[in-house]
């Protein structure tokens, strides 16, 4: 009883009175830890700035997935690139055997168009330049149920079906009513070189008209001709 009273705090409120009783040893021991700890904490990522802190580690992540996911990224291919394979035979056959097996079921089998458009025609929803077409392919379109194949197909892959794409154009199967707009001829890679020869060729019917008028002359005189005409 007389410890008791030793506890007692002095003051005594309407009877009511407090004893003088200390916190734990342990718990004391843990509130000065924290606070030590906040300190280091605190010295560590904002002071010395040694911790990475949420956006260097947020960017030490993303270049980590970027390396692990590199297979699944599409390159960003040129027209020019893109048309330097697509004439290629063999990769044209390449990818009529993968549109045969991944792209018929909504395309048909010759292109001619089912869920998705006919790619035979000449008109394209997204562009039908070498380099859109296989845009197209690789990053798909995901609201209108056309895959994104990068995610399945492997990059060389997604080159032969882009090629074998390109090379149906204008082979008009008749199929599903041309949908997007309508393009020149001039960006399909099979058409592309066609238009070259053609202002070759234009000089050519020119030289026999003029050879009858110059009358009976060996083979110089066309080009001696012509070159009196520059
Ligand atoms: C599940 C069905 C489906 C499959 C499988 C599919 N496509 Fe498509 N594809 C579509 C749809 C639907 C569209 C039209 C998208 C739109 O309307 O924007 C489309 C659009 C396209 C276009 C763009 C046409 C344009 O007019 O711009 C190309 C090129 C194409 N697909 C090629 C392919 C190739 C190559 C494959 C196989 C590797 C393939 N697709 C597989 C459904 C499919």
């Amino acid at each position: 009883m007389a410890d008791k009273d030793e506890r007692l705090l002095e003051h005594n409120y309407d009877g009511i009175q407090e004893y003088d009783n200390p916190l734990p040893g342990w718990w004391t021991a843990l509130f000065w830890l924290t606070i030590v700890f906040a300190g280091g904490y605190y010295g560590y990522y904002q002071i010395l700035g040694m911790g990475e802190n949420r956006y260097q580690e947020y960017e030490n992540e993303i270049k980590e997935a970027d390396v692990k996911y590199a297979q699944f990224k599409l390159p960003d291919l040129s027209d020019s690139e893109v048309k330097a394979f697509a004439g290629d035979k063999a990769t044209i056959d390449k990818g009529a055997a993968i549109f045969k097996e991944r792209c018929a079921v909504c395309h048909g089998d010759k292109g001619e168009g089912k869920i998705g458009p006919n790619l035979t025609d000449n008109a394209w929803i997204h562009g039908g330049k070498p380099g859109q077409v296989f845009k197209t392919i690789g990053n798909g379109v995901g609201s209108k149920g056309m895959p994104a194949w990068r995610l399945t197909l492997k990059t060389d892959e997604i080159k032969a079906a882009s090629s074998f794409v390109l090379s149906l154009r204008n082979t008009n199967v008749a199929g599903k009513a041309p949908q997007g707009v309508v393009e020149a001829d001039e960006a399909a890679p099979v058409a592309a070189p066609a238009p070259a020869p053609a202002p070759v060729a234009v000089p050519a019917p020119a030289t026999p008209a003029a050879d009858p008028a110059a009358a009976p002359a060996p083979a110089p005189t066309p080009a001696a001709a012509e070159a009196g005409k520059i």
